[in-house]
């Protein structure tokens, strides 16, 4: 008998199965084999919220959350923030391989240009009501774009595919940044001729050229957000994706994922939950209604890191730094405190509840000058590239076919139907 191989008695039946173990995984398919009778459809896996199912290969993103460990193609997290920038992660999350210093050039020039403002998504994006969320507006806005762009369903044109994607990369940034002055009621910027990538849209966003150590911080939280593997929205893009929807209708769905206070939208809920609290000395009553169930801690806990997310540790050291420039917000205080506390308590301690990478975010957004509803946003602008690049590997992988979960059917069955004066 194989060692990397599981043996499994259907006691049904009394027969034994041999399932071969690959990469530590059983494959769900080979269970099906196991039938109660002739008749049975076979055994199947049940993963509500899918705890504990690998739904792909992917060479693309790493991450260990017991040992609080994330890389993209291999490169740790930690080294990427301190010495790349958000372009260059871009291009190794796309590529698959770091660039030289003359495919870096042409790449932030490409982005550049492809940020060339789109008329027709200024009037979009204008029709929105001024209290529109702008998440709402670039979900909206980035499956506008894939409208002008009809050829962007042909996948078989890999090189026509990726020239969308970039496009994407670089559009997106204006779009988030159009989004916002729409609703601070200010006149649609383009971007600027010569920019970085965090730059141009800081320029966009407020209409003037930024201090270097802010768009530098940007950068850096752009870095963090770029790419996590299979979570919520970036498995929403696969599953879109799987329908050979393009890329813009796989990344706008990605979106809508996002928006949501448990995924992308708990830096929001952070800030708000922090300013509720308002100062420190209302903490420990406020940890008293997260044990009772009353609250959530925000920003605290993570499906997978059962450890200090390691994008919350970088984050909390460029806090420190951008409130050197910017003056401490006081909240700091509220969520340091938060934290203290939290990491000493039995209910955080014994659930293995940590900062995750929304709990310093949405501050250091806000430092950077950046509004509450702006920074779900942020994180999609950053994870664009990552869905992109987990897109375009699902559209080369063999063995994924168009996705579409089994259920288990417990309502009823076989009525008789009532006329409508009988009910
Ligand atoms: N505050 C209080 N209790 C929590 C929290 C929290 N933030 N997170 C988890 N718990 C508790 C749960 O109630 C549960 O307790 P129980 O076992 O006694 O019932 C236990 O910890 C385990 O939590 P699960 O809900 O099983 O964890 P899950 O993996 O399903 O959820 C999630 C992860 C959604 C991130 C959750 O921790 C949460 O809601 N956190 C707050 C929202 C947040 O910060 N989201 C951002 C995540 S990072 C990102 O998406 C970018």
């Amino acid at each position: 008998m194989a060692t990397d191989s599981l043996t499994v008695t259907d006691n049904r039946t009394g027969e034994t199965f041999e399932l071969p173990i690959t990469n530590g995984t059983v494959k769900a398919i080979d269970f099906r084999q196991m039938k109660a009778n002739e008749s049975d459809f076979g055994l199947m896996a049940y993963d509500p919220a899918f705890t504990n199912t690998v739904s792909c290969s992917s060479s693309v993103t790493h991450l260990d959350g017991d040992a609080g460990v994330l890389q993209y193609r291999g490169y740790p997290i930690e080294q990427l923030a301190e010495k790349s920038t958000f372009t260059e992660v871009s291009y190794l999350l796309i590529y698959g391989k770091l660039p030289t210093q003359s495919e870096l050039d042409s790449w932030n020039s490409q982005l550049l240009e492809l940020m060339a403002g789109e008329e027709v998504l200024k009037t979009i994006t204008s029709d929105f009501p001024e209290n529109a969320h702008p998440m709402g507006i670039v979900q909206a806005t980035v499956a506008a774009l894939g409208t002008l762009y009809p050829d962007s369903k042909d996948f078989d044109d890999d090189a026509a595919s990726l020239e969308y994607a970039k496009r994407l990369i670089a559009q997106i940034a204006v779009l988030g940044s159009w989004a916002y002055r729409h609703g601070a009621g200010q006149p649609l910027l383009d971007a600027p001729k010569n920019a970085s990538y965090p730059g141009a849209f800081l320029q966009m966003m407020f209409g003037e050229e930024p201090d270097p150590r802010i768009e530098r911080a940007l950068d850096i939280l752009l870095i963090l957000h770029a790419d996590h593997e299979q979570n919520c929205s970036t498995s929403t893009v696969r599953v879109v994706g799987s329908s050979d929807a393009d890329v813009h209708a796989s990344v706008s769905s990605g979106i809508g994922a996002l928006y949501g206070p448990l995924h992308g939208g708990a830096n929001e809920a952070v800030l708000q939950m922090l300013a509720r609290i308002e100062t420190k000395d209302n903490v420990p009553a406020f940890i008293e209604r997260v044990k009772d169930r009353d609250e959530l801690l925000m920003g605290f806990g993570h499906r997978v890191y059962k450890n200090f997310d390691p994008r919350a540790t970088i984050i909390k050291e460029a806090v420190d730094e951008v409130f050197q420039i910017t003056g401490v917000n006081p909240l700091l205080e509220v969520a340091q405190e938060l934290e203290k506390i939290a990491l000493e308590d039995e209910f955080f301690v014994g659930r293995k509840l940590y900062p995750n990478v929304d709990f310093y975010s949405g501050l250091l957004y806000e430092a950077l000058g950046i509004p509450t509803e702006m920074f779900t946003v942020m994180f999609a602008i950053g994870r664009t590239p990552g869905w992109v690049a987990q897109w375009w590997e699902m559209k080369h992988d063999k063995e994924q076919k168009i996705a579409r979960p089994r259920q288990v059917y417990t309502g009823d069955m076989d009525l008789d139907y009532v006329d409508i004066g009988n009910r």
